[in-house]
């Protein structure tokens, strides 16, 4: 049988002059947001684009504080990878954890694993190990940051440096909005960012472990994550405005 070939890293598209511009504007945008407000929170999955902007908080000092949602269900190399990153780069990466009432609410309803039965059963998953963990670590923020960028889906098609998360009443910034998957791997390359594990495995995005699985050459890059939903429920709601 044959193998299949799964995604890898792509490669250097940048011109070395161009990807310093690239840096250059990245530390930009994080001070400029420090110098704006006082409490700023950056939320990593520790996959690709969180360890650039670890990286580029690191390299500038920016007075950001760095959380991981430690949903319970994420594969074991991404809790060895928040200890790696912490280690590399002598910083804490608080750890968010969902409550076990609503865990166990979630279990009593829908089973352990219930997600896979369909849309309102991942919403709720999502919910009480995600949504609401972030809303705990988000408190008492004036911004938050996330790694979100354009290229990586059709919901995210408009996304701006700068949004208004209306429902917590704070500012959200995406300074990695503009940016291409090679210019990620760019900046990975020539600053040496340790990396997750899964990425040599054919995972470009990260998840929950039962809801995220390798992505084949040529597929979209989130076509690993909730494979058995439509893609427009392939959000797990951390990034609605409701
Ligand atoms: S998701 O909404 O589908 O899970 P994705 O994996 O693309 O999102 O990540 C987008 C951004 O959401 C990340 O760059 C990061 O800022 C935030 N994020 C996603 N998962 C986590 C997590 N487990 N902990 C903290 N932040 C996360
Ligand atoms: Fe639950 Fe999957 Fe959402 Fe993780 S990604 S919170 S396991 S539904």
């Amino acid at each position: 049988m044959i193998k299949p070939e799964f995604w890898s890293i792509p490669a250097d598209t940048l011109t070395p002059a161009e990807l310093m511009d690239k840096i250059v504007a990245l530390k930009q945008r994080l001070l400029d947001i420090t110098s704006r407000f006082s409490d700023v929170r950056f939320a990593t999955s520790l996959a690709a684009e969180d360890m650039v902007i670890t990286d580029a908080i690191a390299k500038t000092k920016a007075n950001i504080r760095l959380f991981t949602l430690a949903t319970g269900r994420l594969h074991q190399e991404t809790v060895d990878m928040t200890k790696a990153a912490e280690r590399h780069y002598g910083l804490t990466l608080h750890k968010a954890y969902p409550l076990e009432s609503d865990i166990q609410e979630f279990i009593d309803q829908y089973g352990m694993n219930g997600f896979y039965d369909g849309e309102e059963a991942k919403k709720a998953c999502c919910s009480a190990r995600k949504i609401k963990p972030l809303n705990t670590a988000l408190l008492g923020a004036d911004a938050w940051i996330t790694g979100q960028r354009r290229e990586q889906s059709t919901t995210r098609v408009e996304l701006n440096f700068e949004e208004g998360d209306e429902a917590r009443g704070i500012a959200k910034f995406n300074p990695l909005f503009d940016w291409s998957e090679a210019d990620i791997w760019a900046y990975i390359k020539q600053e040496n960012v340790p990396i997750h594990p899964l990425h040599l495995k054919g995972y470009p995005s990260i998840g929950c472990e039962p809801c995220t699985r390798q992505v084949k050459k040529g597929e979209d890059i989130r076509a690993g994550r909730w494979w058995w939903l439509q893609s427009d429920s392939k959000e797990c709601g951390l990034h609605v405005n409701q």
